[in-house]
């Protein structure tokens, strides 16, 4: 049986309580699939007041999350965990999608560190495997982040979602956005269903669905159309890869 180990580094463990009692995560880690462990960074730092932060070489404003607290416990939980993927979560890392979710789901023992938004001493990138954003605005620390890639990558590794062909069919995974769906009644207060979807005809159904996923998609995501088409010149007439 596949396992997935998850230790968190955070200077707020408490966080993490509740989003991993509830649901497929709970139920995940009752039956032994997933295993996750907070730590306080605090419980790392030799400063005697407990400080894990400090003014900035250079000047600038707010405060830069300290090395040594956070070498400390990566150095910590990895005695316990030799060999584990160690991850940096902040907004200046690589784009966290489906396809990285998929590549971290195939490894045993990951260590998530999460930074705060003001800033971490860049050398702590030289402690970690690698660095990780979850998407193009700011959040005031990694832990919301920790948690979207604990989910994400979790309900990958089998036996934690019950159908798996499922995951393989979802969005992403296609390269479009999903087709629209529906269920009963028909009609609610005049907000109607499609009517090709009750038709019975199964060959125009799936053609339907076809065509709603790339105008869905069109809509809201064109550089997904742009990706997977990218010879289709844009709107000013170039060539883009953008
Ligand atoms: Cl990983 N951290 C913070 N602070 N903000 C973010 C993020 C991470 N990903 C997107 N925004």
């Amino acid at each position: 049986m596949k396992t997935i180990r998850f230790d968190i580094i955070s200077i707020f463990p408490g966080m993490f309580d509740s989003p991993f009692r509830e649901s497929l995560l709970k139920r995940a880690q009752e039956n032994g699939l997933l295993e996750i462990r907070t730590h306080d960074l605090r419980d790392y730092t030799l400063d005697k007041h407990g400080r894990v932060d400090d003014t900035p070489f250079g000047g600038g404003v707010g405060m830069v999350m300290n090395i040594e607290p956070i070498d400390r416990a990566l150095e910590a939980v990895q005695k316990d965990r030799p060999g584990a993927h160690k991850v940096l979560l902040s907004p200046g890392g690589y784009p966290f999608d489906q396809k990285k979710a998929w590549e971290l789901s195939r490894r045993e023992n990951i260590i998530l560190v999460c930074g705060r938004y003001e800033g971490v001493d860049e050398r702590v990138t030289e402690l970690v495997d690698e660095e990780l954003s979850i998407g193009d605005y700011v959040l005031n620390g990694g832990e919301v982040a920790a948690m979207v890639v604990v989910e994400a990558v979790a309900r990958l590794v089998p036996g934690v979602v019950g159908d798996e062909q499922s995951l393989h069919e979802e969005s992403f995974a296609s390269e479009l956005l999903e087709y629209p769906q529906y269920t009963r009644p028909r009609d609610y207060k005049g907000y109607t269903v499609p009517e090709v979807l009750v038709s019975g005809d199964h060959k125009k159904i799936e053609e339907w669905k076809r065509q709603a996923a790339l105008r869905k998609t069109a809509k809201y995501r064109p550089d997904l159309i742009k990706k997977l088409n990218p010879a289709v010149p844009n709107s000013s007439g170039e060539h883009g890869t953008d």
